[in-house]
């Protein structure tokens, strides 16, 4: 006998609720976080051979493959790219090519790369970010993977990546590299990787040539909230219909990433850029780091009476005049520059370091790096061109 359309569609929907329900609680359980947070057990591509780079589309002997020790004794998977200016100008190719290191460091800029969540070194996206940045911005690349991804032993946590972006750093300056000559640039996850990074060597006075945050978020917990699959089905909303279900989602955030508040510690020029059809991450997190970054020019932000019913004609007029000042404030402060038919640049200068928003219309989550348009700002904005 057929059943009624209702009937089935509340059984479809009680099942999907139940789901939904029990994939949240696994969230909240550190072992299934760390596997989503991190995603490392997903090696694409699977069974790497990473002693061969040219595989993956790298020109022969262009590229090293090393292992770097942390601190606390973890061994790490590391590509070393050659930049193109130093390969070209080398008679043949190399037949050591791991000999170059030292002067391919201390004649070039070195771009210090953190990928994102899943997936190795090898994946395809991030390889034509190396190929990008060894012949565009004619850099060498190191690109590492953390502990736990790719070839690399361990578990992943927000403090052992901090500990491998930090013995990347140091790998590249026992190899001859200054300060000044690295460039770090984190994508997604890799940019709550590169905020860990600078503030510790902000703090240290250490000045790398900046940092360059590409598609990045502003906390774990904040991604959690706006999350959507394919921008269409927002992870966390179901759950703010109960109170109490997302305040034990946000506490019970292991990895948190908080890389808004490492915003006063970071002191080099910054770079952050997003593409309007992210659908992974929405722009407005970078919208939202770019505020933080600005928010110490700004007369302090108004507030509004908790209780609007209270609210006098005199509160009023005075909440939307300093409104108006702020805003004006940041009118002068913030140049924006439209670049037709690619996007929009916010920047300003504080204390004589940049801090640039590049806002794209294209790119997506896992390709707005290899835009030549974005490639050209970075460029611009660190100085690689030209030298
Ligand atoms: C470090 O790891 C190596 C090999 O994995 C091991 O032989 C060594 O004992 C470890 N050292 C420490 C200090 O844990
Ligand atoms: C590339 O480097 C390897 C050593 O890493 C060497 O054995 C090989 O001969 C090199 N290839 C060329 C074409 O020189």
């Amino acid at each position: 006998m057929a059943q009624g359309f209702f009937p089935v569609a509340r059984r479809v929907f009680t099942v999907m609720g139940a789901l939904y329900g029990a994939a949240i609680v696994l969230l909240t359980i550190p072992y299934f976080q760390t596997h989503t947070v991190f995603l490392h057990a997903v090696k694409i591509p699977w069974f790497s051979n990473y002693e061969m780079p040219e595989r993956y589309g790298l020109a022969p002997n262009k590229t090293i493959n090393l292992r770097i020790s942390t601190t606390d004794n973890e061994s790490l998977g590391a590509w070393f790219v050659i930049s193109d200016p130093y390969y070209h100008a080398l008679p043949t190719i190399p037949s050591q090519p791991a000999d170059h290191i030292p002067a391919a460091l201390k004649n070039h800029p070195t771009i210090l790369f953190f990928h994102g969540n899943a997936g190795t070194r090898a994946f395809k996206a991030r390889i034509q970010h190396y190929t990008a940045f060894s012949s565009r911005l004619s850099a060498n690349v190191l690109a590492i993977d953390y502990r736990g991804f790719g070839d690399s032993t361990g578990t992943p946590t927000e403090t052992g990546l901090a500990r491998d972006a930090r013995a990347a750093w140091n790998w590249l300056i026992q190899n001859g590299a200054t300060a000044n000559q690295i460039l770090i640039i984190g994508h997604s996850l890799g940019t709550g990787v590169s905020a860990l990074l600078a503030a510790e060597l902000s703090d240290e006075a250490i000045s790398p040539r900046g940092v360059v945050l590409l598609s990045p978020f502003s906390s774990i917990s904040k991604v959690l909230e706006t999350y959507s699959i394919l921008g269409v089905l927002p992870l966390m909303k179901p759950l703010a219909m109960i109170p109490w279900a997302s305040t034990l989602v946000k506490h019970a955030v292991v990895h948190t990433f908080a890389t808004d508040t490492l915003v006063p510690r970071i002191k080099g020029p910054v770079l952050i850029a997003h593409a309007e059809n992210d659908w992974d991450i929405p722009y407005s997190h970078s919208e939202a780091l770019f505020s933080t970054f600005l928010d110490p020019l700004l007369p302090p932000a108004p507030s509004l009476p908790s209780n609007l019913a209270s609210l006098t004609e005199l509160q009023w007029s005075e909440f939307s005049a300093q409104l108006t000042t702020r805003t004006d404030a940041r009118g002068k402060i913030v140049t924006t520059v439209e670049l037709h038919n690619f996007g929009t640049m916010h920047e300003f200068t504080e204390s004589g370091r940049k801090v640039v928003f590049l806002q794209t219309l294209a790119g997506g989550h896992d390709y707005l790096g290899v835009q030549e348009g974005v490639q050209d700002v970075i460029g611009r904005t660190f100085g690689l061109f030209g030298r």
